[in-house]
């Protein structure tokens, strides 16, 4: 059999296959299916359909976080390119379609840069595009769970390293697992290594409930979206039509929380399990924690990391940290 030329890698494009799930995706969802307050995994939102509903997302006007940060490094740039290691290998965890990264690659010229995505389809098509776009760049595309420990395949080149996690994903760990993760990626980096990250900030009820219950609903099937990829992935028989969604600010814990909510009470099923959910009962799906620009500060050096500098917008809806391994 040929290969079709569309799909032979091109010479600057790399991919590899990391081993997904170490725990099983079974024993995290009975796991959280057992709880008091039943939870779901976040990482199940991006199957192909939900890692699509999200770039949707990432276009909504009430979605305000992606323009925010935007409009950080097209107006402060200048100022931000300059603390940036040149030459070095570009990390991105949660690199989604790969939007994010062009300021950084034309400002820093990296040595090479490695996407990691835990939806494959959408990770080789992203890099494959990237790879075409810029010929002079290593591209080494890794399929992997970001939350996992993980080392870099041996064939990424030796370089100072400098970690870009955009898009406020590290606020949708709880602060424990925030601070887990900033630790591992403090590994990957090594000594001298930077780490470039956006964090949503603190603001009104309105505006941020606002941007997780968009009017057009799209933000409701991203999250229902989560039952269907499970039912596929492990056989269960969520019934999409009696789950509603539900996104609320909780002022205490400082974090946008969503959930589905059971229509009625109904039991579900995996393998030999069975999991009974009362009329009005959630499923909480995610968390997105708001920080002010000292409060990461505080939670960057409990991490060890050296906090270097934090852009904002004008109207401070986000924030940039820079800080050094
Ligand atoms: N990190 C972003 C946020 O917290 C993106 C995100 C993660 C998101 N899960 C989401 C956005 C669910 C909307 C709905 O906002």
């Amino acid at each position: 059999m040929t290969l079709s030329p569309c799909y032979r890698p091109l010479p600057n494009l790399h991919l590899h296959q990391l081993p997904l799930y170490p725990t099983p995706l079974e024993t995290e969802v009975v796991r959280g299916l057992s709880a008091r307050q039943k939870t779901l995994p976040a990482k199940l939102f991006y199957d192909d359909t939900g890692s699509w509903l999200f770039e949707v997302i990432t276009t909504l006007p009430e979605y305000y976080l992606p323009r925010a940060e935007r409009e950080i490094f097209q107006h402060q740039g200048h100022e931000i390119w300059p603390h940036l290691h040149a030459g070095a290998v570009l990390v991105e965890p949660g690199s989604g379609s790969c939007g994010k990264i062009q300021p950084l690659l034309e400002n820093t010229a990296p040595r090479a840069y490695v996407p990691i995505e835990i939806s494959g389809d959408h990770l080789w098509s992203a890099a494959n595009s990237l790879a075409a776009r810029y010929p002079w760049l290593s591209i080494h595309a890794v399929c992997a769970d970001f939350t996992q420990p993980l080392e870099l395949p041996a064939a990424v080149p030796e370089a100072v390293r400098t970690v870009f996690f955009p898009g406020s994903t590290i606020g949708n760990f709880p602060p424990g697992e925030a601070l887990k993760l900033l630790g591992n990626l403090r590994q990957l980096l090594g000594p001298g290594g930077q780490l470039l990250l956006g964090v949503d900030t603190h603001k009104s009820r309105a505006t941020l409930e606002a941007a997780y219950n968009d009017s057009r609903g799209v933000t409701a099937a991203f999250n229902k979206n989560m039952l269907r990829h499970i039912n596929r992935a492990l056989g269960m028989d969520f019934n999409l039509e009696q789950f509603a969604h539900l996104a609320f600010y909780n002022e205490r814990e400082k974090r946008i929380e969503m959930h589905l909510r059971s229509l009625r009470t109904q039991t579900v099923h995996l393998g030999e399990h069975r999991f009974t959910l009362a009329r009005g009962e959630t499923l909480h799906t995610e968390n997105s924690y708001k920080y002010r620009p000292k409060e990461f500060a505080a939670l960057a050096s409990r991490a060890g990391f050296l906090w270097q500098h934090c852009w904002q917008d004008p109207q401070r809806a986000f924030s940039v940290h820079l800080l050094s391994a």
